[in-house]
This record gives C-alpha cells, structure tokens and sequence, in this order.
C-alpha cells in the first residue's frame, strides 16, 4: 500500500544522505548561518533539502511539503504532506561529530504514516510505514523488552533556544538520570528516536521539536511496537513540540516525571 511512496522517501533519504558524506569527507568549506542562538544552518542544509523536495515533487507532484528550511512548521495541510529534515544533527555534522542523518516522514494531519531516516555515517537505514512493521537495512526490528525504568538507557535533548526554561530542563534531566542506567545527547533526535525503535535506547524525551525532527522517528517507534506521547501522555506531539518515546513498557513512568517540569501550554 505504501511501496512506492517509501521507495520514493528511501530513494531521496539515501541520495542526499550520501551527498552529505561526500561533502563532508571532502571537507568542502562548510558555509554556517546563524538562525538564532546556537541554531545553525549550512549549505549543506539546504543541497540536501533542495535535493530531497526535487526527488519528491517530481514522483509526487500532488503532495504538499513542509520542510525545515523553507517551512514555518506551524501550519498543518489539509492533505497528506511530506516533513522533512535536510540534515538533523547540523551542530553534530559542523564539529564531525556523529551521528546525523536525513529524516523523511509522511503525515496525515497530526498523524505520521511512513518514516525513513538515514544515517549515512553509520550507512543505516530506518523504514516503517503504517501498519507495516518497523526495519533496519531492511530487518524488521522491535523496541527493548526493558520493564523497568530503573533498568533502562534513556536519551534526551537539551533546549539551546529557550533558556528561561533551563531550570526545568535541569531538574528534569536529574531527576531522570537518577532513575534509570544513564542518560545519553547523542544530537538529533530522529536518530534518538529510530534508536528506540531498534531496542539501542528504551526511552527518549525532549521539549522544543518541530514536525520535522520528530514525524519519521515517531511512526518508526510505533511500528517498532514503542509508544510515542506528548509530555501529558496525549497524541498530539509533533505539533506541542514535547515528545516522550519509549518501548511501551516504561512509558508510564518517564512521561509522568517528564510532565511535571513542562507545563502543557509552553510552546503554544
Ligand atoms: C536538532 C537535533 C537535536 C535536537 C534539536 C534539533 P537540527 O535538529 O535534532 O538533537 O536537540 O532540538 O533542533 O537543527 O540539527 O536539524
Ligand atoms: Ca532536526
Ligand atoms: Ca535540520
């Protein structure tokens, strides 16, 4: 049912993933923008989106596109629409730190159908679709069987934007770290989030997403057998820009130390 437009969203993911490696492994001089404090964009960036929305727009002329660096992320379609995230970890890809990777998803409203991301670092490739099951390199792959928080590895992102809201952050992150094995920043969330899926992580939560960071990951969870809520277990995350995803077993007890330092009407 969705064949075509996953070989569509894979076919983009790996051509600009590639071009991503290319260009850093030939060390072009990276041309860095400043969009606002500590958030970056290069020209990287925008080859990568350039590239994705032509592979896009020509097999699917009909479909709507929000994409992070020609998009606002405030404003859903009425029809189907692709998100995409050119290069999630662009602080990552500045320093040669890895990972990165593209993130392509598909939504229905607020609900994403199709996920692809690629991390052309480690040359893996996450895919699900609706219904479909969740695969690496084309393996079907399932969450952690983790049943405890207390047993659990946890990523997280911190805000480098909203600063007023450190405090929070801080005390939310202590409190989770004291409650679990360890707490990782690997720095783009959609790989946090395909790690989930995969089992390597058993849970994730982060504040201050856009659709684009989030709507490819998400869909891979769920496929994957994970649950994915906003900071108040409801389903509305991609657009409240507060995301708890974990294995299903431990969901209850990271959302419900995550809700209480972010209050539900922040971001809106
Ligand atoms: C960022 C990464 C990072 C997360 C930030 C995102 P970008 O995306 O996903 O892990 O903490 O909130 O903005 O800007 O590198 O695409
Ligand atoms: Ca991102
Ligand atoms: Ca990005």
């Amino acid at each position: 049912m969705y064949d075509e437009l996953l070989q569509s969203a894979i076919l983009a993911a790996k051509t600009a993933g590639k071009m991503i490696k290319d260009a850093s492994r030939n060390k072009i001089s990276l041309d860095i923008e400043t969009k606002a404090k500590n958030d970056f964009v290069t020209n990287v960036d925008k080859a990568s989106e350039a590239c994705i929305k032509k592979i896009l727009i020509e097999r699917h002329p009909d479909y709507a596109v929000m994409a992070e660096e020609s998009s606002s992320g405030k404003t859903i379609p009425p029809d189907r629409y692709w998100v995409i995230d050119p290069l999630d970890g662009t602080t990552n890809y500045i320093h040669g730190f890895p990972p990165y990777c593209v993130s392509i998803g598909l939504c229905e409203g607020i609900v994403p159908i199709l996920g692809v991301i690629y991390d052309p670092t480690r040359d893996e490739l996450f895919h699900a679709a609706k219904g479909q099951g969740a695969y690496l390199n084309g393996k079907p792959i399932k969450v952690s069987g983790c049943e405890n928080l207390s047993d659990g590895l946890i990523a997280t992102g911190f805000l480098f934007r909203d600063m007023d809201v450190m405090e929070q952050c801080l005390n939310c992150f202590k409190e989770v770290l004291q409650k679990c094995q360890g707490v990782r920043r690997p720095g783009a969330a959609a790989i946090d989030l395909a790690y989930v899926a995969c089992g390597r992580l058993d849970g994730f939560w982060e504040q201050g997403l856009y659709p684009w960071d989030a709507s490819a990951g998400s869909v891979i969870v769920m496929e994957a057998g994970g649950t994915v809520t906003n900071f108040h277990g409801g389903e509305t995350y991609l657009f409240d820009r507060t995301i708890v995803a974990t294995n299903s077993k431990i969901h209850f007890e990271l959302q419900s130390i995550v809700q209480r330092f972010m209050p539900a009407t922040f971001f809106q």
